[in-house]
């Protein structure tokens, strides 16, 4: 495998909103970005992706875009940015930013231009059908309702998979093309480490627009159904990626849901279309088609299936990122630890698994301290676009407006956007005035400042797992070393080794409460890391015993 300079990094995700606020408006900004880099820096990481901080009328959080080579003012300017890139950069740090292109905003100026001509070369930017007094085709938006509405003041409906304020963009129409890979190389330019790329397998529809049988009362389909059927994806994204990303040796990695087990190498694999891509299989595990009510919860054994079946499928082909939380979901510690277990020790046994695994990490804001699911009292606290579709879809399949609340609380975004936890005053410390969404209650117990004091907190944890990863006696075998599952079979044990030519490593992870012991694969070990202070091994049994929530990284010797 060709060795790439992103290969042995550690990122991590900012919601550039909720992160830190400089300027009293109560939403976060560039300045408190520059501000934390030390912060960043201190814990280890060395990719930096920031969700769009783009000018943006932010009908879905800035990814909504109206003008791709601005920022949006509540953000701060150019000259941030700039300086934000160069200060990362001293710092070791490159800066991604988000690449939304499967849309724009309806707010953008292509989209006005097709508004007032759409026969002029903007309507072709853009999906535009006549309106007959029949939908083209009856695709469900991920947002809810119809994929279709009307171009306002003309006869045409345009198509937006999204929210109607996200217009999808026509990748076919190779003018758009050009101009997204101006953009993209404008950015790269001026010094970007590479691009997160947003909802990108959206791109390629198939065409014409038809039906798939209807799989709900409102008598659409899952956009699903077109996602399975669309191909020749390939082709855009190699054109993109020769046109861009491998000019400058950019890092990129792509949001791909539903993505086609053959596909992979082309997608990851060397010279692939991008660096990488997240594993989502975890999050899609609980997943329904018929929205957040049906979601299910994800066992320890279900999530060891998950993150196995993926090492094992890259293994041989690239890197996967792996994540336990971003900005579309609960927060980690609240999803993957049962309730018993979500408490210090077992959030960093849920960490340790997770930055031990083969891949890139990725850590999102807060992770890091261990945050937690917020509480909704009432719809009202729920601002998310989304959260609110799926509650509506909720009680439109016949919960009452309590059961729909308390099933949407558990996978609501809004669980990842509350804000950063800096300290235990006023406002977590993420604002001087009133945050755009409010603080989880929670910041007294946890935030970054008491974090930092104590040598025993999540986040002193993580830095040591960083810390260990980037260890040059054990990076080889961390960063290209294969991932062996181990005593598989045993129940709620997340054990696997990683293994190079010079070393084993292994990893063991009790995801229960009661303890229980694993047998070990070798005689003399030497503890790398663990959650607990000490050790319990019987040298006769070669045994070690686990205790609640117990993890171990050990070395043979
Ligand atoms: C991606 C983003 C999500 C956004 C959607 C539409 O899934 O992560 O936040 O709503 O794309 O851009
Ligand atoms: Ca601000």
């Amino acid at each position: 495998m060709k060795r790439k300079w992103w290969h042995d990094k550690v990122a991590y995700q900012i919601y550039p909103k909720s992160f830190y606020d400089t300027n009293a408006d109560g939403i976060g900004d560039l300045r408190g970005i520059i501000e934390k880099l030390d912060y960043l820096a201190d814990l280890g990481i060395e990719i930096l992706w920031l969700s769009p901080v783009y000018l943006s009328p932010f009908a879905d959080q800035g990814y909504d875009i109206a003008d791709y080579y601005q920022i949006d003012p509540r953000f701060g300017t150019m000259e941030d940015m700039d300086e934000l890139i160069a200060e990362a950069k001293k710092r070791g740090i490159s800066i991604l930013m988000d690449l939304v292109v499967n849309h724009c905003s309806d707010e953008h100026i292509w989209f006005q231009k097709a508004i007032a001509d759409p026969d002029g070369p903007y309507g072709k930017y853009f999906y535009l059908e006549k309106d007959d007094g029949q939908l083209p085709c009856n695709w469900r938006s991920y947002f809810g309702g119809p994929c279709w509405d009307r171009l306002p003041g003309t006869d045409r409906l345009y198509l937006h998979v999204f929210h109607k304020k996200q217009p999808d963009l026509n990748w076919e129409n190779p003018e758009v093309r050009n101009e997204i890979y101006k953009n993209i190389n404008w950015w790269l330019e001026k010094g970007l480490g590479g691009f997160r790329i947003d909802a990108i397998i959206n791109i390629k529809k198939a065409l014409p627009f038809h039906d798939y049988p209807a799989d709900r009362a409102d008598g659409l389909s899952s956009i699903d159904n077109m996602l399975e059927e669309a191909s020749g994806i390939g082709v855009f994204l190699q054109e993109m990626r020769q046109q861009t990303f491998e000019k400058y040796d950019a890092f990129t990695v792509g949001e791909v849901f539903h993505s086609k087990a053959e596909e992979l190498s082309s997608f990851i694999g060397e010279d692939g279309f991008f660096s990488t891509m997240f594993d989502f299989r975890p999050v899609c595990f609980s997943s329904s088609a018929n929205g957040f009510y049906d979601y299910r919860p994800i066992t320890p054994e279900d999530y060891k299936q998950c993150i196995f079946t993926s090492q094992a499928e890259a293994q041989e082909i690239g890197f996967y990122a792996n994540v336990i939380e971003n900005h579309d979901g609960p927060r980690g510690a609240s999803h993957y630890l049962p309730a018993d277990g979500c408490h210090d020790t077992g959030k960093k046994m849920l960490a340790t698994i997770s930055l031990m695994l083969r891949g890139i990490p990725f850590i999102y804001q807060g992770q890091e301290l261990g945050m937690e699911n917020t509480v909704f009292s009432s719809i009202e606290d729920i601002d998310d676009i989304n959260t609110l579709a799926e509650y509506e879809t909720a009680k439109k399949a016949g919960l009452s407006d309590q059961e729909a609340l308390s099933a949407v609380s558990k996978y609501s975004r809004d669980n990842a956007r509350t804000p950063m936890q800096w300290t235990n005053g006023a406002q977590a410390g993420f604002t001087q005035g009133t945050p755009w969404l409010p603080v989880n209650p929670n910041y007294t117990a946890i935030n970054a400042a008491s974090q930092l004091a104590d040598e025993n907190s999540v986040l002193s944890y993580y830095k040591k797992l960083i810390a260990l990863r980037r260890d040059s006696r054990y990076k080889e075998t961390l960063v290209y070393g294969k991932t062996v599952p181990f005593l598989a079979g045993q129940k709620n044990l997340t054990a696997f080794l990683r293994q190079s030519d010079q070393q084993n490593i292994l990893v063991l992870a009790n995801y229960q409460s009661a303890p229980q012991e694993a047998a070990l694969p070798f005689k003399r070990f030497r503890t790398l890391l663990s959650n607990y202070p000490d050790t319990v091994f019987d040298p006769k049994k070669e045994c070690l015993t686990l205790r609640s929530y117990e993890a171990k990284i050990l070395l043979e010797l």
